[in-house]
């Protein structure tokens, strides 16, 4: 922590001396084991800063009992090599004792309500654990700006709200999925499927894909729309997932409200899905424009 204050501390010099948005510093948040979905991030922080600070850390909070804590992929060295020819400037990897003097830690920092759903109501305690680590990676950092994926859809509206709720002076940027060629969204965690798992993968994109296409075509009613997104959900599990959720929110995160359902008052929605498959437990989302 204090070798990364001192790296970043003459671009910090040099921005108050200037006075000018020069030597801005981006903060691109992640647990490693990169792909090119953490790369995208990087080149988006290089289009809004100066100086990209790229943190590595496999935070255990936000692990559950019985979840991959252990097992999770750690690739320090290929992830610096792959961060070079993306010209990210610092790479942060900190040792678990750094992060957490005292683990579990005895402070807190806790997102509420819009927690109680989706991720937050399958992996309870897991935002807590993203809250507290994201609040120091901001701290020790302190960047102008950071940059988190679209893919962690819930996550990253957690995160706008921590900046505003605790007054940040930094802006999130969200960065578009990035996905395989078939259409799977990347993630580390797709490591974890067999070859004809792998195969299957694709289906949940093109279910959402599928279902936000029904949702636009005409004028539904709750009750249609429920209908279809039980039909997906059918056959997401008939492909070979288990469906953790499906469901269609406000681009907010909020619920739709029955009388307003999917007119023109409720022109932002969004579809999300978790959905186990083997040992992976994947994430997709889908943005709606109802018209
Ligand atoms: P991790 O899963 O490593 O993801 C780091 C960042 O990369 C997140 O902002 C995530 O949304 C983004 N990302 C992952 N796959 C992506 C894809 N296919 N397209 C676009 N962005 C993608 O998310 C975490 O780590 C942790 O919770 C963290 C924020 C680092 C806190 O520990």
């Amino acid at each position: 922590i204090s070798a990364l204050r001192t790296a970043l501390q003459p671009y910090r010099d040099q921005k108050n001396i200037e006075q000018s948005n020069l030597q801005r510093i981006a903060l691109v948040p992640t647990m490693g084991n990169l792909h090119e979905g953490h790369l995208e991030l990087v080149r988006i922080a290089k289009q809004h800063a100066d100086i990209v600070v790229v943190s590595i850390f496999v935070n255990p909070t936000q692990f559950g009992a019985g979840e991959d804590f252990d097992s999770y992929p750690r690739t320090l060295d290929e992830d610096v090599a792959k961060l070079a020819t993306v010209d990210a400037d610092f790479v942060f990897a900190p040792s678990i004792d750094e992060m957490y003097p005292v683990l579990p830690p005895p402070t807190s920092v806790r997102a509420g309500a819009i927690t109680a759903q989706l991720c937050g109501q399958s992996r309870l305690g897991h935002f807590d654990g993203v809250g507290i680590v994201v609040s120091k990676l901001f701290n020790i950092v302190q960047p102008d700006i950071a940059v988190f994926g679209q893919k962690d859809y819930q996550q990253l509206a957690i995160i706008k709200q921590l900046v505003r709720d605790l007054s940040y002076p930094i802006d999130i940027i969200g960065a578009p999925i990035v996905r395989a060629n078939d259409g799977l969204a990347l993630s580390s965690r797709n490591q974890y499927l067999s070859a004809s798992e792998r195969q299957i993968a694709p289906v949940l994109h093109q279910e959402l894909q599928h279902l936000a296409h029904q949702l636009t075509s005409s004028k539904l009613s709750q009750q249609e729309a429920d209908s279809l997104l039980a039909q997906t959900q059918t056959r997401i599990n008939e492909a070979g997932f288990t469906v953790d959720y499906l469901e269609i929110k406000t681009d907010e995160l909020n619920d739709i409200t029955e009388s307003a359902a999917f007119n023109t008052e409720n022109k932002n929605l969004i579809i999300l899905v978790a959905a186990w498959l083997g040992r992976a437990r994947l994430l997709d989302n889908q943005l709606v424009a109802v018209n």
